[in-house]
């Protein structure tokens, strides 16, 4: 099926119409934010649902329990998806944990009002792409990403969901009251998980210590957690996310572009993302020499 057939516009940027209906979108607007909430913010396929378990078992101290009880898409919500408004999120006790795909300008009004805590986790976008090359193969709601190079356009045109990963990395880059925003990038977390978990702690205004520190860095390595069925979708159907195409907890490393892009394709990619790059000042683990 084509973009038409399965997206919506939405300010501006392709979004699944299976996952965010009109209703759904509307509710997020509407949506009254508080000061201690912890919004997981991404751009999809750059360690999104590896943050969702992370946040819970630090403000949790490390409990096993806040990440085996509910699945992760209950456990930390996306505030634009449509079991949102179902999920009785205005009772739930502070500090409460979101997540969203959106860019920032695309965020609702009282998200401006009230500036909750924001944790902005950004990827080498070569591997987001390689990430998202297979994962749109295998989500039925998602449009089929045809060939490499086809998608590899599409992707750099963000003719995608969310669309465009520069404007996102860029938008979140550029906001305002930074000091409500923690920017993290996922090949931090995979070069020093303690050190990133101190960080994220530290900004959650959580005191962790080695012990629980330890435990929690175990459960989050890629192959514990890819045993979490509350994490790894294996709760959602096969028409939906047929896995065995490929699996949502698929490698879990950086750099697994090299195994994808062709050498015209990764120097396309590079002159691309020097154009469109070149204005931000912040220092990426993966600049691209
Ligand atoms: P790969 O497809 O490269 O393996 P998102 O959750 O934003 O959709 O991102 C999915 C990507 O994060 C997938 O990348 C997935 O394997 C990776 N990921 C999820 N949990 C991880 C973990 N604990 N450690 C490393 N990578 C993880």
């Amino acid at each position: 099926m084509t973009e038409a057939e399965l997206y919506t516009l939405h300010k501006g940027v392709y979004m699944p119409s299976y996952l965010h209906t009109p209703k759904s979108l509307e509710y997020y607007e509407e949506f009254t934010f508080r000061p201690d909430d912890i919004i997981i913010v991404t751009y999809p396929k750059s360690g999104t649902t590896w943050m969702q378990e992370i946040v819970p078992l630090i403000m949790s101290g490390g409990d096993p329990a806040s990440v085996e009880t509910l699945p992760n898409w209950e456990r930390v919500p996306w505030l634009e998806e449509t079991h949102a408004c179902n999920f009785n999120l205005e009772q739930r006790p502070s500090p409460r944990m979101f997540t969203t795909h959106f860019q920032y300008n695309m965020m609702p009004p009282s998200f401006f009002e009230v500036k909750p805590k924001v944790i902005y986790v950004m990827r080498n976008p070569k591997d987001v792409f390689t990430s998202s090359f297979h994962y749109y193969g295998t989500a039925s709601f998602l449009v089929n990403p045809g060939p490499q190079i086809k998608f590899l356009h599409k992707f750099l045109d963000g003719k995608v969901m969310f669309g465009s990963w520069f404007d996102h990395v860029k938008s979140w880059l550029n906001a305002e009251d930074k000091e409500c925003i923690l920017h993290i990038s996922y090949e931090e977390m995979i070069m020093d998980l303690k050190d990133s978990l101190a960080r994220i702690a530290q900004f959650l205004q959580k005191s962790l210590d080695a012990e629980v520190t330890e435990k929690i860095a175990d459960r989050c390595l890629f192959k514990n957690m890819k045993q979490n069925k509350m994490s790894n979708y294996s709760a959602v159907p096969r028409e939906f996310m047929d896995q065995t195409k490929s699996e949502f907890l698929r490698k879990g490393i950086a750099g697994d572009w090299k195994n994808q892009l062709t050498v015209a394709e990764a120097e396309y990619f590079e002159s691309v993302y020097k154009n469109k790059m070149k204005d931000v000042k912040y220092k990426f683990v993966w600049d691209f020499k």
